[in-house]
């Protein structure tokens, strides 16, 4: 039996992998500290699972709905883009989604023809590489240089535009480094998408999740509103993963071509988590908050200990919850000292590399545990690789 070709063009999530091969090594009776998986380890604030729960049990939502989201979620959702980003939107521009994941695979199948161009941060966010080139696109990668806070270079960005870009994908705060775009960034990357007429996808995704300065939406500059699809959901401001919920704010002339996808894919979003939803919007932001609070203190934590670890070096992250430093000083590939780190050490991290080339020379550690366990594996670390200094010996599979 033969896979269709394009099988052979799309990528993946390495991370689910690198949780798969750490829970292989915890079967064998090893401890692991877990910082591969980019999702919060708190429980999904109670007001939520039982605003859920009740739609579950008492009002029996346990049908199809609207393809695109039950109208009270996108009320919501139009009030809350417009409190948290300036968005000026209506219900029909909001798609509702099982994940904010969908929103990259539509707007790629809606947009991108073969051989059409999509600019995207490299490090970055595997899927969007791996859909631009699924749909028979070529993505072109826009490095992300520790040099300039891993922000985008918008110079180079518009170098990169040629006649046959299609789209610019934004993440700010970004994964994996946690850079943030300026103002000015944003300004700028609004005037070439307007000038060159491109889409821009703005994954905002860790937009409640940024620890200095106001984020801005792409979307609310002139002219973008009718060329931004604007990504965000759940899974990480309300601890919300595995409920599967995001959405994304297109233009009108695209909402058809997304309910068309959602009508294709997945028919609608789970009818009972939309209500939680709702609750998650509308309700107490206290959880919300104080996971945001417990971050910063975690980020300290976290950067401060990776720098006082002689040959590690980590620049600050402005968002997200993770760190991405640099361990190029030790002359092995971030491959190798990520299989050492997990084999020696017991500490699940994910190579640079799995965000793209570019992401050579780092390792990206979700800050998303308890700091005593995020103390733990910095001890760890910095014992494994001192080792590694004196003996030249790295442990693998
Ligand atoms: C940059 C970025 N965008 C989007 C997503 C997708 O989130 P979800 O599908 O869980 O809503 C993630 C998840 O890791 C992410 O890191």
């Amino acid at each position: 039996m033969k896979l269709a070709s394009r099988m052979g063009l799309i990528g993946t999530e390495t991370a689910f992998e690198a949780a798969a091969r750490a829970r292989a090594l915890e079967a064998t009776g090893r401890d692991v500290i877990h910082l591969e998986l980019g999702e919060p380890d708190f429980d999904t604030p109670a007001h939520i699972s039982d605003a859920a729960s009740r739609a579950l049990l008492d009002d029996k939502m346990t049908h199809y709905t609207a393809a695109t989201g039950i109208a009270p979620l996108k009320a919501a959702l139009v009030a809350d883009v417009k409190r948290w980003k300036g968005i000026d939107t209506t219900p029909e521009q909001v798609v509702v989604t099982p994940g904010a994941k969908p929103i990259m695979f539509y707007a790629m199948l809606a947009l991108i023809n073969e051989g059409e161009e999509v600019i995207y941060p490299n490090p970055g966010f595997p899927i969007y590489e791996s859909m631009a080139r699924y749909v028979g696109g070529t993505p072109v990668a826009a490095p992300l240089r520790e040099a300039n806070d891993f922000r985008m270079d918008v110079a180079e960005v518009e170098s990169l535009v040629t006649d046959k870009t299609r789209m610019i994908v934004t993440n700010s705060p970004h994964n994996p480094t946690g850079s943030i775009l300026t103002d000015e960034d944003v300004r700028e990357i609004a005037r070439i998408a307007t000038e060159r007429d491109l889409v821009v996808l703005a994954d905002e995704i860790y937009g409640r999740l940024q620890y200095e300065g106001e984020p801005l939406s792409i979307a609310t500059l002139p002219g973008m509103a009718e060329r931004t699809i604007t990504l965000d959901g759940f899974s990480k401001t309300f601890a919300m993963t595995g409920w599967r919920l995001g959405y994304g704010i297109v233009p009108e002339w695209l909402a058809p071509s997304f309910s068309r996808l959602v009508i294709n894919s997945v028919s609608c979003t789970n009818a009972f988590t939309q209500v939680g939803a709702i609750a998650a919007l509308t309700g107490p932001q206290d959880a919300a908050q104080a996971m945001r609070t417990e971050f910063i203190a975690r980020r300290s934590l976290i950067v401060e200990g990776l720098n006082a670890i002689p040959g590690v070096t980590c620049v600050m992250p402005h968002g997200a919850f993770y760190a991405f430093p640099n361990f190029s000083s030790f002359g092995r590939t971030s491959n190798q000292i990520a299989d050492h780190l997990l084999y020696d050490a017991g500490v699940c991290g994910l190579s640079g590399t799995a965000f793209g080339q570019y992401g050579e020379g780092h390792l990206r550690f979700s800050y998303a545990n308890s700091r005593e366990k995020l103390s733990a594996a910095l001890e760890r670390i910095a014992d494994s690789l001192a080792k590694l200094e004196r003996t030249g010996q790295l442990v693998s599979a």
